[in-house]
């Protein structure tokens, strides 16, 4: 990990996401319950800065991860440690052709967490990702796939209107970090174009900007359940939340269990 002061913006972008994260989703006891299901090994599709998978690895599991960004993956490198996880960098539809993937496999839970589908931006990408996951699990193997489902009051302030999420001080730096959003949301094509600003600085002085935009194509539910389906998974459950309770009208995720017949 760089020094604070000498990073790039990726780097910089990867601590930031850590920071934000300090305010936890509550899926981690979902993946464990899971893995303690299938056994290993497994896989994290969109692994990150190995959030999911530390706490996997923790359990006992061999985690093997995918991510295209480098500075998540020295994050999560830093964060776990090599002995349990063997990290790949490269876009997560290609990872059944990637040689080290393969030779890990086949994998008996396959996992993409906490929204990462929604940046594969369009819905031909979020199909070969499922297919991806087929491919990669053993007869017998679950795919898991948890996406956010927003609701009509976030749409409606998917406007461009600049929004104050957090200040919080990043115990990495010591600096004080606001993040600052703004989403557009394109009817037509269910993307939402994401931007984020964070500044960081220490009070009385410039702050430094780091900005990312991102573009987040939402996914229904049924969307996802043909994407499985199309890939030869059979749909074992379409959950509501993290807890696995069942989806219904207001739901604000769906979280998805397929199986490899
Ligand atoms: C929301 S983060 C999730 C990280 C981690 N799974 C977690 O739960 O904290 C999304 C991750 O997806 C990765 N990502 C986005 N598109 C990808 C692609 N096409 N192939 C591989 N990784 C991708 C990003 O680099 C980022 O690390």
């Amino acid at each position: 990990m760089a020094r604070p002061g000498t990073e790039s913006t990726g780097e910089a972008l990867a601590r930031l996401y850590d920071l934000d994260l300090v305010e936890d989703p509550g899926d981690v006891e979902l993946y464990r319950a899971l893995a303690r299901r299938t056994g290993g090994p497994i896989i994290e599709l969109a692994v990150g800065s190995g959030r999911v998978a530390a706490a996997l690895v923790a359990d006992g599991h061999h985690v093997v991860g995918i991510d295209n960004d480098p500075a998540m993956l020295a994050r999560a490198r830093a964060r776990i440690g090599a002995e349990h996880v063997t990290l790949v960098e490269g876009d997560l539809a290609a990872a059944p052709s990637i040689g080290v993937v393969t030779s890990s496999g086949p994998y008996r839970l396959a996992i993409i967490a906490l929204n990462s589908i929604l940046l594969l931006a369009g819905a031909e990408r979020q199909r070969a990702a499922l297919a991806a996951m087929a491919r990669l699990l053993e007869p017998g193997g679950l795919a898991v796939v948890d996406a956010w489902q927003p609701g009509p009051q976030d749409l409606v302030a998917f406007d461009g209107r600049l929004s104050l999420e957090w200040l919080r001080t990043d115990p990495e730096t010591g600096n004080q970090v606001t993040k600052t959003v703004a989403a557009w949301f394109d009817p037509a094509t269910r993307l939402v174009t994401l931007t984020t600003v964070f500044d960081e600085g220490t009070p009385g002085q410039p702050p430094i900007r780091w900005t990312r935009v991102d573009a987040l194509r939402l996914v229904t539910a049924d969307e996802l359940v043909a994407y499985a389906e199309a890939a030869g998974l059979e749909v074992e459950q379409v959950a509501g939340d993290h807890d696995l309770g069942p989806m219904e009208p207001g739901s604000e995720r769906v979280v998805l269990i397929a199986r490899k017949p």
